[in-house]
């Protein structure tokens, strides 16, 4: 199925609609605009589109959205993935896809909405998708899961989505193994009550906080400043990480 821009009838942006208001959360550059719209043929859809800037970025974002799309065909015949995903003819930055109507996991917590075996079910899901030959990579990002209205989960967010066969077998088994440690992230900020023993152990002993992010590093120095001794105790692998980094860049200072 091909989509036209022009078939778009109506426009409702996503993220405003999440209550993340213009200007508190300013939209980074290089996030896609993410819309819910409706189609000619009455199809509640969603139009999410790449930044489309200065080459060789626009080559970038165009293969993102590529990239995307492909993933999204991939896991067509799944049940928690959004189906029908298409590429508007006139726009290669742009992908569409099935809408699901529900709400974010997020959301689902505040209203007390999910549902008991939610996490259950979540977990096979993502083994399910594994079958298909695909890993997901960011399912430890909460906005990637939705409660569907009937309470099912539901897997969105493809752009970092990897098909296994690429994949050395060692970092295919490492790659799965990071998604279900996403799974069971999520399970244990939400609904950890529900956790069976032997699972909360496996996730104590191989969940590793990732603080490779700029953002997280920037956080963990903060407290490591704020709290010295605090950090002198507890977080050994924090200050060799903090002292890798600063080697890091006096190297390239030097260099
Ligand atoms: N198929 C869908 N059905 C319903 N809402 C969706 C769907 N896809 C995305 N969304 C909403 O749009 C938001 C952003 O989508 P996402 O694909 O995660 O974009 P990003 O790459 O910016 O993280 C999601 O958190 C969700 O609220
Ligand atoms: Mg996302």
């Amino acid at each position: 199925m091909s989509i036209h821009s022009t078939d778009l009838l109506e426009c409702i942006d996503l993220r405003n609609q999440a209550g993340e208001e213009e200007g508190r959360f300013p939209r980074r550059w290089y996030k896609p605009v993410t819309a819910v719209i409706h189609s000619q043929n009455g199809d509640k859809r969603v139009m999410k589109k790449y930044p489309n800037g200065v080459f060789p970025l626009s080559w970038y974002f165009r293969l993102l959205a590529n990239h995307e799309y492909r993933m999204l065909i991939r896991a067509d015949g799944t049940a928690f993935t959004p189906s029908l995903a298409s590429r508007c003819s006139d726009d290669p930055w742009t992908i569409t896809y099935r809408y699901i109507d529900g709400i974010g996991l997020k959301d689902a917590f505040r209203q007390s909405a999910i549902p008991e075996d939610f996490f259950v079910k979540l977990y096979a899901s993502v083994q399910q998708l594994h079958r298909y030959g695909i890993v997901h990579l960011d399912l430890g990002n909460s906005g990637n899961v939705l409660c569907s209205t009937s309470g099912d989960p539901k897997i969105i967010d493809f752009g970092s989505a990897l098909p296994l066969y690429l994949l050395p077998r060692s970092i295919g088994s490492w790659a799965r193994k990071r998604d279900l440690l996403g799974v069971l992230k999520l399970w244990y900020r939400f609904d950890r009550r529900s956790m069976p023993e032997a699972t909360l152990r496996f996730f104590r002993t191989n969940y590793k906080k990732n603080i490779y992010t700029p953002k997280r590093f920037l956080k963990a120095l903060k407290r490591c400043l704020a709290n010295p001794s605090q950090a002198r105790q507890g977080s050994s692998p924090v200050a060799a990480i903090i002292g890798l980094f600063i080697s890091l860049l006096l190297l390239t200072f030097i260099i």
